[in-house]
């Protein structure tokens, strides 16, 4: 099999092509233009794109990049991967992620078999893992194009090579210190945005990969993070969800450190802007500093992401976690004692090696104590290449499944009677959607994250409504529109 590691080389012979980024992008958007008009004149007809997301919100984020720059060459977005490029963006948190990949990629052959003209593309954190790339070369040599989480930026320029060559175009970066900013998107939403304001993580949980294939901590300079959220605004986003790996430690990396709060602090004086989310936060470094100016804010939503993990300090600490379950614990006290109206939410993975009974009680303790509005729980996957993977006892599946459904059954129950707390109030809540089973619906959210259905018609969608809580109805409410005043920012 051909690949191509040094692309970059052959490229670069040519004198035209600029060095700098992102001038260098853009001038593969205009090659990528005229290459992508002449293949559809020969076709007869428009070349069809679609891209797959698998993970995060930061994954999320990343695949409106890439739509950006495929429809702003010609291509048209298809509602189905039946279509003449399709792109997976990849997670690799959890063995699942992995293997759902592979299933996708034997039927995406299929389709490739009727289509000779399709090209198949993979990107995103699985593609750090040099076992999964060693696994695509041997055994899905139908892929055209592989990259990573590194050279993202470099889409436009990997892709007129996959466009231009029949080879495997192979482009893996171990990591870099680069951030190239001004690159264009294509928002899922048009009234909210995800905005990246770090990339990577250094805090290596024992468990976690996500150091390893996302690379150390960089934070985008906040002149760029402002100017992207005023540009936002200006198109008519109203809500924006800050997003980086450990949010609570941006800024440290910065020539002239700014801390997390005090981005937050410039963002709410954004005009436009109604409401600020971000994820995920870190116990360890959320600061006093931060829970004031939540406190004190009008625009950040009154929610917080705090992922547990485990409720034991015995475990926490195999897992490197940095803190104790007290000090979780006291914590959330200080959050609910300045934030009475905020919704808590966490990951929680069941199953760490070596975790006991007792350790599993402690978990549900803090559960109990912490009350939140929904806890997202794993079991434990093992990583390759990390700590834990390596860690004896491994506890056995069937004890493992019996704590998940033990813990899931006690999350649900406290999460239902968390969310019915505001019933018979009418609470702004932002109209996203036609409801997909009932079109005479919308639905919304409060900005607790508390998904609310409600009649309404769609050029509703994008505003924030007072919608009176009618009924709640275990993990979401039916409401109605109240008359009272359209909120503005
Ligand atoms: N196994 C199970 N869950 C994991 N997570 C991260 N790594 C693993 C793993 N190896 C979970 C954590 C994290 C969330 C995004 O995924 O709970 O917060
Ligand atoms: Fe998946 Fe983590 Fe990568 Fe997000 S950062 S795509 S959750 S592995």
């Amino acid at each position: 099999m051909n690949e191509n590691y040094k692309n970059e080389q052959i490229l670069t012979t040519a004198d035209d092509i600029p060095a700098e980024e992102p001038k260098r992008q853009y001038y593969f958007i205009e090659k990528l233009k005229e290459t992508v008009k002449a293949k559809s004149e020969s076709l007869g007809r428009p070349l069809t794109c679609k891209v797959v997301t698998f993970g995060c919100q930061m994954n999320a984020r990343d695949s409106e990049k890439l739509r950006g720059i495929l429809e702003l060459v010609g291509y048209e977005p298809a509602q189905s991967e039946e279509a003449d490029f399709v792109l997976y963006n990849t997670c690799t948190v959890r063995e699942n992620a992995n293997l759902k990949v592979y299933g996708h990629l034997g039927y995406l052959n299929g389709i490739k078999k009727n289509n000779p003209e399709m090209v198949i593309a993979l990107c995103g954190c699985m593609m750090q893992e040099p076992e999964v790339i060693e696994k695509l070369k041997k055994s899905y040599r139908f892929v055209d194009l592989i990259f990573g989480t590194h050279n993202i930026y470099k889409f436009a320029e990997l892709l007129y090579l996959a466009l231009t060559s029949d080879r495997m175009i192979l482009d893996i970066w171990k990591d870099t210190d680069k951030i190239v900013e001004d690159l264009p998107a294509k928002r899922t939403y048009s009234f909210k945005s995800g905005v990246n304001i770090m990339f990577g993580c250094n805090n290596f949980c024992s468990y976690c990969i996500v150091p390893y294939v996302r690379g150390r901590e960089r934070s985008r300079r906040p002149e760029d993070i402002l100017e992207e959220i005023r540009r936002l605004c200006g198109d008519g986003v109203l809500e924006v969800m800050l997003l980086g790996q450990n949010v609570n430690s941006y800024g440290k990396t910065l020539e002239h450190p700014l801390s997390f709060a005090g981005l937050l602090r410039q963002a709410e004086e954004i005009p436009g802007l109604s409401r600020i989310r971000f994820m995920t936060s870190h116990p360890k470094d959320l600061s006093d500093e931060l829970i004031q100016t939540m406190k004190a804010s009008k625009k950040i939503c009154r929610h917080l992401h705090l992922p547990l993990q485990s409720g034991s300090s015995r475990i926490l600490k195999q897992m490197n976690r940095r803190y104790t379950k007290e000090q979780y614990l006291s914590l959330v006290e200080k959050l609910r004692e300045a934030i009475p109206d905020l919704s808590l939410t966490t990951d929680i993975i069941v199953g760490f090696p070596g975790e006991t009974e007792e350790d599993f009680q402690e978990t549900m303790d803090v559960v109990r104590l912490a009350q939140y509005d929904t806890a997202f729980t794993f079991i434990y996957s093992k990583r390759t290449g990390t700590p834990a993977a390596a860690m004896e006892n491994q506890v056995p599946d069937e004890v493992v499944k019996d704590r998940f459904s033990r813990l899931l059954s006690l999350v649900q129950e406290i999460g239902r009677q968390r969310t019915g707390r505001f019933q018979g109030q009418t609470l702004p809540v932002l109209a996203e959607s036609v409801n997909e089973q009932d079109p005479s619906l919308l639905t919304g959210r409060l900005e607790q994250n508390i998904v609310v259905h409600f009649p309404g018609t769609p050029d509703l969608i994008g505003k924030i409504l007072p919608v009176y809580l009618k009924e709640c109805r275990g993990f979401y409410y039916l409401g109605e529109r109240s008359p009272e005043k359209i909120y503005e920012s």
